[in-house]
């Protein structure tokens, strides 16, 4: 048994919250996240969910509380519900959560629900069916806005919209896109583009930086800055007199890695302390073929060692700062 039950970084940043990615396959290829023609990994270098499911436990002993579960897109692997019935009512995980692109959320939102999860974040980028479809290249709006129906039929007690605006494609859908969340009403973040793997665009034309939104939005909404957070990079403001609150996620304008708290594991066992960086642990080694969690665990303490002190994102220059992609760290 390792001596340290609560996971700590050379720079004293206690981490408890996981982000595990299932899968990094996807029914949609949204262009800021995938290339059009992916090769997607084979079934046998991926975790089985039991796997999965150890692994959320061996972080769940050593202090971890929250559970994010990612992909690509978590919904298309075949049983993931049973994973989060399996997990999400270990003692001592605080919340079980997910980041979906909400286009099968119509067939297992109330499942979802009913095994622990009480807070989903769905991407939305776009509210007109022709953005969106350029956006996702094969994304079909209507299901979305479907699941984020079932979604709120459910009874989530939060549902966040996640939004990346780029210049030119999808930015003059700003109002439109915070008008929604408040008639809903919903929350919504919107995401400074990050320069993971190779993409069709220019991201460095493209990117908006959220300093600029946050004053457009001024100009339309009294937004109230607000001190809540839900343990992930984004700050809030609240827009007056409504339900909705506004998040911004600015690796650019804002650097947020002084306090992270967080790492990700791949659905092939590699566990990555930073988004933006190349530093990782092969944990599949340690979990197939074996039943001895102490060697996982030891290592997962192991890793606090070598988590980077941020990223070195930098939106100006032509290559990506990363080779992989988004989908498959899960963001
Ligand atoms: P909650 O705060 O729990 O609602 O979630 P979250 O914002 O952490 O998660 P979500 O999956 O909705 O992620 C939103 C965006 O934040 C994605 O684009 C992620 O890539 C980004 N993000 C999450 N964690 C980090 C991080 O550590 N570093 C960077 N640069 N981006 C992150
Ligand atoms: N930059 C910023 N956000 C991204 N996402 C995917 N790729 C990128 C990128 N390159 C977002 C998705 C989703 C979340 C998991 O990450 O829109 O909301
Ligand atoms: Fe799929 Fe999400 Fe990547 Fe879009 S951003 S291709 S929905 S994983």
């Amino acid at each position: 048994m390792p001596s340290s039950t609560t996971l700590i970084d050379r720079f004293g940043r206690k981490v408890d919250y996981i982000r595990l990615s299932i899968t990094d396959r996807c029914d949609f290829r949204c262009t800021y996240c995938m290339g059009e023609d992916m090769e997607f990994l084979p079934r046998d270098e991926i975790l089985t969910l039991e796997e999965c499911a150890r692994l959320v436990c061996a972080f769940v002993d050593l202090g971890v509380g929250k559970v994010r579960i990612t992909g690509g897109e978590p919904l298309v692997r075949k049983d993931a519900l049973k994973l989060f019935q399996d997990i999400g009512r270990l003692p001592g995980l605080r919340e079980l959560t997910l980041t979906t692109n909400g286009s099968q959320l119509e067939h297992y939102a109330d499942d979802l629900r009913a095994a622990g999860v009480r807070r989903i974040n769905i991407s939305l980028d776009s509210l007109k069916p022709e953005v969106f479809r350029r956006i996702t290249r094969v994304g079909d709006l209507s299901k979305v806005l479907a699941g984020i129906r079932a979604a709120q039929k459910a009874g989530f007690e939060n549902i966040k919209l996640n939004a990346v605006l780029m210049h030119g494609i999808n930015d003059h859908e700003l109002f439109d896109l915070v008008d929604f969340a408040i008639t809903q009403p919903l929350d919504i973040s919107f995401i400074e583009e990050m320069p993971l793997g190779e993409v069709d665009h220019a991201r460095r034309q493209t990117w908006c930086s959220n300093d600029e939104t946050l004053k457009r939005l001024q100009q339309q909404y009294t937004m109230l800055a607000s001190a809540e957070s839900t343990g992930g990079p984004a700050k809030y403001w609240r827009i007056a007199d409504t339900h909705t609150k506004v998040g911004f996620i600015s690796p650019h304008s804002h650097n947020f890695c002084e306090d992270c708290n967080r790492v990700r594991i791949t659905c092939k066992g590699e566990l990555f302390l930073c988004l933006g960086q190349e530093d990782k642990v092969d944990l599949m080694p340690l979990l197939r073929g074996t039943t001895d969690d102490a060697p996982l665990r030891q290592a997962i303490v192991d890793s606090m060692q070598i988590k980077p002190k941020g990223h070195d994102f930098d939106i100006r220059r032509a290559q990506p700062s990363v080779v992989r992609f988004m989908s498959m760290t899960g963001g």
